[in-house]
């Protein structure tokens, strides 16, 4: 079985990555052939730092490998080092509707809180489908942000089949049963995010174990004081699947041990099991990041390994859309 997913370097990393992307990726890569790809050409849509990017795509190689990714298992790789992700976006863009593009709630979103929208922005999708596409993937797993984008891929790899013949294996994401949105401490009706979301709601991968502390201390609950899931109480529902993901408890173990004791004890626990998550993900991250030399080599070794594993896709993706091909 064939696995892939990939996360944008730009922007610090956060709990909601953690849980809806990292943790996911190290489980199926036990499961079969994966592929994780840094999604550096998705970065420049919005607005960035070229400096910034570079050190980014370290930093961000470094966290995949400090949670878990094994890069003698799974291919680690940087997108811009695999030339075919561009070639294939531009190829699968004859088979993308600008209407379907046009209704990705992503796009709207972003383009509504910026001046300059650049097109990369409106075409990311398919740059997202050709990621996925080029190495034949069976699953893909992510958080529930993505989803929108993964049935757009599902559909056009049914056209692209339909209008040149088979060519690509149509991909089923995978979604994590608890945690697969989570949401700003602030406001919880928003999804976390270090780009849109609000910074004290926001627990990032990297804040000292205190600051974390403090934004669950501080995290908005909902009126009354039963901690248990409900549709009228975002805020709580939100911190018992978090805490629920972070110490392998189920959610009806943790309302029965919390009850109607109040949010203040929950809210310390949850800050607690949080930190006790994230230390040893931080101590092997600054280990890693030490040796950039080392980082680098991996990332060559990864290159490597999804060029080959690539090669043959779009090869056929020329050959059946009817462009002259030298080899073979
Ligand atoms: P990105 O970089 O925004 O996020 C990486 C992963 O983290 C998940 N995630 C969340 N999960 C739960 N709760 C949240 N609040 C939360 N925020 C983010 C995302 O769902 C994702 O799994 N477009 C993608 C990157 C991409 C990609 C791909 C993914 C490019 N090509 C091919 C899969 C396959 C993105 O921007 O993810």
């Amino acid at each position: 079985m064939r696995i892939f997913s990939g996360i944008q370097p730009t922007g610090d990393k956060h709990l909601g990555n953690l849980i809806g992307g990292f943790r996911q990726y190290a489980a199926t890569q036990e499961q079969g052939e994966a592929f994780f790809c840094i999604v550096d050409l998705h970065s420049i849509t919005t607005d960035y730092d070229p400096a910034d990017l570079r050190e980014r795509t370290l930093d961000l190689y470094a966290m995949l490998l400090a949670t878990g990714l094994d890069p003698t298992r799974s291919t680690v790789f940087a997108q811009s080092h695999v030339t075919a992700h561009a070639e294939a976006s531009w190829l699968l863009s004859a088979v993308t509707s600008y209407g379907q593009l046009g209704r990705m709630t992503q796009f709207k979103d972003k383009s509504m809180e910026r001046e300059f929208i650049s097109s990369g922005l409106f075409t990311y999708p398919v740059l997202m489908a050709g990621d996925i596409l080029l190495y034949q993937t069976d699953i893909v797993p992510i958080g529930d942000d993505q989803r929108q984008h993964l049935e757009l891929a599902r559909d056009i790899a049914e056209r692209f089949n339909s209008r040149f013949g088979w060519t690509f294996v149509v991909p089923k994401g995978v979604y994590p049963e608890v945690g697969a949105r989570i949401m700003d401490l602030q406001e919880p009706t928003n999804k976390m995010s270090t780009t849109g979301g609000s910074p004290q709601g926001t627990v990032k991968l990297l804040d000292e174990p205190d600051v974390i502390r403090k934004k669950f201390r501080s995290a908005v609950t909902d009126s009354g004081r039963e901690v248990c899931r409900a549709d009228d109480k975002p805020g709580v529902t939100n911190l018992i699947d978090i805490l629920s993901v972070a110490t392998g408890k189920a959610s009806d173990a943790i309302e029965a041990e919390y009850g109607d004791s109040g949010y203040g004890p929950f809210k310390t626990d949850v800050g607690e099991a949080v930190v006790a998550l994230v230390e040893p993900i931080q101590a092997r991250y600054r280990e890693l990041r030490g040796d950039p030399a080392e980082l680098l080599r991996l990332l060559a070794v990864g290159a490597e390994k999804a060029r080959a594993a690539s090669e043959p896709t779009i090869e056929a993706m020329y050959s059946n859309m009817g462009f002259v091909r030298f080899s073979r």
